[in-house]
């Protein structure tokens, strides 16, 4: 197969980690933005022990010039960014009430604006290359809203607006733009809802249980691969039957 360069931001969370563990062991090279360095060396010492060499690069998604150091670097490392995955993400839960305008613009700075950041640097080499695979991580809280989320339900739908444009514009170019959209994963994000909410919520999930990050590293493999070719402006859903829209 094919060896790719890949970006995946976020690397050091719980879904980005498996993802980038996932397009490694397919044997592509893989690197990923941080802001927190100890957290970072922590995942690339992880990492190494699974045989697993992943560049880390300081870079911040809320900040363009931020972004288009970072991208320099990994093409100058690596090569060109074949492969991005838009995953970095926060939430700043409140109801909208009492949402303040910090935490509004926090959200949808490195949620959705993240993806103008990340991606425009990008871009004109994949064209240029006529090769290219763009997933976003979005959430099923962009398709179905949640209460205490309207900045992140607004962010996290956005993204798959800015896929389903991006799909048309990029196609005749051998670029595919896909959305995947998880629901409630067992990571750190999730673990920090409330026990009592998180068990109502559980509850609701048809499968039984939260999901597992390698669930999502899956279908963004599945998304980038080779084969994927005629997968475009669509959006994945993957939460075990909790949202079941079409
Ligand atoms: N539907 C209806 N009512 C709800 C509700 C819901 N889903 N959730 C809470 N409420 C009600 C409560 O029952 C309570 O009602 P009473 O006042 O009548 O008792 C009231 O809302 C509490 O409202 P407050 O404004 O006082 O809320 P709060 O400040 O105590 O906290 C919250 C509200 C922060 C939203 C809290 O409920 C919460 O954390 N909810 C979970 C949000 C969530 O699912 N976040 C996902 C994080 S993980 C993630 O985002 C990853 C991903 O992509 C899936």
């Amino acid at each position: 197969m094919t060896q790719r360069t890949a970006l995946v931001t976020g690397g050091t969370g719980g879904i980005g980690t498996a993802i980038i563990r996932y397009l490694a062991r397919q044997g592509h090279r893989v690197a990923t933005n941080y802001r927190d360095q100890a957290k970072a060396e922590a995942v690339k010492e992880a990492m190494a022990k699974e045989g697993i060499e992943v560049l880390l690069v300081p870079g911040d998604v809320k900040d363009p010039d931020s972004c288009e150091a970072m991208v320099r670097i990994i093409e100058g490392a690596l090569g060109p960014v074949e492969i991005l995955v838009n995953n970095a993400g926060i939430t700043r839960d409140t109801t909208f009430h009492k949402m303040t305008y910090p935490q509004w613009m926090e959200v949808v700075n490195t949620n959705l604006n993240a993806c103008f950041n990340v991606t425009r640097p990008v871009i004109e080499g994949m064209r240029h290359h006529k090769w290219g695979r763009i997933v976003q991580i979005s959430s099923i809280n962009g398709q179905k809203g949640q209460y205490g989320q309207a900045n992140y339900a607004a962010a996290k739908a956005g993204m798959h607006g800015f896929t389903i444009s991006l799909a048309q514009e990029n196609a005749k170019f051998g670029i595919t733009v896909n959305t995947v959209s998880p629901g409630y994963v067992g990571t750190d994000m999730v673990m920090a809802v409330p026990d009592d909410v998180r068990e109502k919520i559980v509850a609701q999930i048809p499968v039984g249980r939260l999901g597992k990050p390698e669930e999502i590293a899956h279908a963004v493999a599945f998304l980038t691969g080779e084969e994927a070719g005629w997968i475009t402006g669509a959006n994945l859903s993957i939460n075990g039957g909790h949202y079941m829209g079409w």
